[in-house]
């Protein structure tokens, strides 16, 4: 993961870089840190280039890359695939050189659809004179764009800052619907910045001649953009989604029975063998790509004994991350520990009875999100349900492999930590989003991913631990793809599997602008890489092709039906009661959203990240 930042200016006017954004991007990378700046020979622009890289593998590689061409290239991403990366090469050197040989923009196309990987990037081609720039096709790195009117100059950068004074449309996320090119002597001629379009085939449809809503929507005041003219597309790295309805619907009575022991009696009874022994080889190669060859940290040298883990996984407990874990452990040598990553925020005592007493009308319109017993369990202020299925989540990962060290790490938030930490540092990594919502997951995650808490050797003896992991795991995109959200529910009720399938294939589409820039932004500012194994291009490859009714059954009851290919794959891997957690999501078992007595609506502007 890298911090990356370019400053194009039309004018030969002084610019100056802001402070705090620089360093939001050292916080990103902070092994390395460079600048360059180049000029227009024919014109008289000139871009800033600034870099900060956070080492992954290979030999250090600082950035900005400049070829004896004159190209810069800035690369925030990993190869996975695609391209050849030996274990000791830098891939970004690996990049550069395969963007040096490109003479024209199907060239530089061509090379972008074969990497396999996350991927945000921007490219500066000497000779033909322009801008190159971009996310990866689910847009799993950040890039923003912005354009200012006083100084004439477009930036794009991994992450910015926010301030209230600032103009609440001025950054926007660039979206991942494909690649740009400025023509930079057009641009300085004009005064103003048009982008070149270079979209996403998505699922294998040719765009249409226009640009996408979502593109002109978010294109910076005083820019303008437009399909490329030659019409070219970059591949899609995925299949597309099958969308084939069961033919007779043999209407399944709704199971009410939701008694733990009629769920496993079902799970087991489902022969779906084939399906689950596909998901275990795709998933479990997409964590060995993302577990295998990583450095020490810059200051371990010489290499630790191995007592230091390399892996975190952010860990609640539910089937998503204990799936993760599982897998983790199969290709992380057996002496090295791996971290669990579980965060609670401070129940808020005098709350805790009104909402007993409110209680019963709650569950009506709601389905309950704890397991039955969880709340009385509740003994401490940090007794969340997250925390309590991390709790048997962690036996279950003992019982699976007793000779690993599974540091479970017990992440505990006050609420004058959370206040203090949203103002000084989240409230800058989730904008430009600002949702309720954006702000739960926003805090949730930065506490979770910083891995600061403690771990306990024995029921009395706890002790403070800080996560050494550069690379995290987490569990985002199943949830998407296996119809683990309750409106998948809603969905299937009202419009049946057609229904269902256009729900899905819409959440893939917006993921990058929900989730997965913010998500990016917020455990970088670790010095750590947020990893998604459920979005490997294989993975979502292999869900893609499979038929809807394979991958969830909603017929049947919470906790069974959603995700059902992933709790009977959980189950061969030897999963016990994890298998059948429901979905719940991290603001409600964090206790998070508990925390603010506010009746706002996760969708409402989160007026807390309005005040830095
Ligand atoms: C890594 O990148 C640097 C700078 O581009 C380059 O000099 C070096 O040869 C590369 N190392 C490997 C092993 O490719
Ligand atoms: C953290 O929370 C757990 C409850 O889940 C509690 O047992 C532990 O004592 C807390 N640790 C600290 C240091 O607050
Ligand atoms: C979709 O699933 C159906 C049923 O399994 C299968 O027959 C069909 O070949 C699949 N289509 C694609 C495009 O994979």
């Amino acid at each position: 993961m890298c911090g990356i930042f370019c400053l194009l200016s039309l004018s030969p006017a002084q610019f100056e870089r802001d402070k705090k954004i620089y360093e939001h991007l050292k916080r990103r990378g902070p092994d390395s840190s460079q600048d360059l700046t180049v000029r227009g020979t024919h014109s008289c622009y000139h871009c800033l280039f600034s870099a900060h890289v956070l080492h992954m593998r290979g030999i250090l590689t600082t950035q900005p890359v400049q070829d004896s061409a004159g190209n810069v290239l800035l690369w925030n991403g990993e190869i996975f695939g695609g391209v050849p990366v030996k274990p000791e090469e830098n891939d970004t050197a690996v990049i550069a050189q395969r963007l040096s040989s490109c003479n024209s923009p199907s060239e530089v196309v061509s090379v972008l659809s074969t990497i396999r990987g996350p991927w945000g990037f921007v490219y500066y081609q000497r000779a033909a004179d322009c801008l190159w720039f971009g996310r990866d096709f689910f847009g799993r790195r950040s890039l923003l764009w912005k354009f200012d009117e006083s100084i004439n100059a477009l930036t794009l950068t991994s992450v910015a800052a926010y301030s209230s004074g600032l103009d609440q449309s001025a950054w926007r996320e660039v979206p991942a619907a494909g690649v740009y090119r400025i023509d930079l002597k057009a641009a300085t001629e004009a005064g103003s910045v048009m982008f070149e379009v270079f979209p996403w085939a998505h699922g294998g449809n040719h765009p249409d001649s226009g640009c996408s809503d979502t593109i002109l929507e978010s294109v910076p005041s005083c820019c303008s953009a437009v399909m490329n003219e030659a019409g070219l597309v970059l591949t899609s790295p995925v299949c597309p989604l099958n969308t084939s309805i069961p033919e007779s619907i043999n209407e399944e009575e709704i199971h009410s029975d939701s008694c733990i022991k009629d769920l496993e009696q079902l799970l087991a009874s489902k022969e779906k063998q084939h399906e689950v022994n596909g998901l275990i080889d795709v998933l479990s190669e997409a964590i060995r790509r993302r577990v295998q060859a990583l450095p020490f940290r810059i200051q371990d040298d010489p290499p630790p004994t191995y007592d230091h883990a390399r892996v975190a996984v952010l860990f609640s407990g539910g089937i998503d991350s204990m799936i993760l874990a599982v897998l983790a452990d199969h290709h992380i040598p057996a002496h090295e520990p791996i971290d669990l990553l579980n965060v609670a925020f401070k129940l808020q005592e005098p709350k805790k009875q009104k909402e007993s007493a409110k209680k019963p009308k709650k569950h009506n319109n709601k389905p309950t999100h704890d397991k039955p017993g969880a709340e009385s369990q509740t003994s401490g202020p940090f007794d969340v349900p997250d925390r309590i299925t991390g709790r048997a989540g962690l036996k279950e990962l003992q019982d699976l492999n007793p000779e690993r060290r599974w540091n479970f790490v017990e992440v505990n938030v006050t609420q004058e930590e959370l206040q203090e930490m949203r103002q000084e540092r989240v409230c800058h990594l989730v904008y430009p989003l600002d949702t309720v919502l954006d702000d739960s997951i926003g805090c949730a995650v930065w506490f979770a991913s910083r891995g600061k808490g403690f771990i306990s050797e024995d029921e009395d003896d706890q002790k403070p631990f800080t996560s050494s992991a550069k690379v995290i795991l987490t569990g985002i995109g199943a949830d998407e793809q296996l119809a683990g959200y309750s409106r998948h529910r809603v969905r299937f009720k009202t419009s049946g599997h057609e229904g269902l399938i256009q729900e899905l294939a819409m959440e893939l589409g917006r993921i990058s602008s929900r989730n997965l820039g913010r998500d990016d932004r917020v455990i970088g500012d670790h010095g750590k890489e947020a990893r998604f194994p459920y979005l490997d291009e294989d993975v979502v490859s292999f869900l893609n092709s499979l038929p809807v009714w394979e991958k969830a059954d909603l017929t049947l009851p919470r906790g069974v039906g959603e995700k059902l290919l992933l709790r009977l794959t959980a189950r061969q891997l030897g999963l016990g009661q994890s298998a059948v957690l429901p979905k719940r999501a991290m603001q409600f078992g964090s206790r998070i959203a508990k925390m603010e007595d506010k009746r706002e609506k996760a969708s409402d502007k989160c007026t807390r990240l309005l005040t830095g």
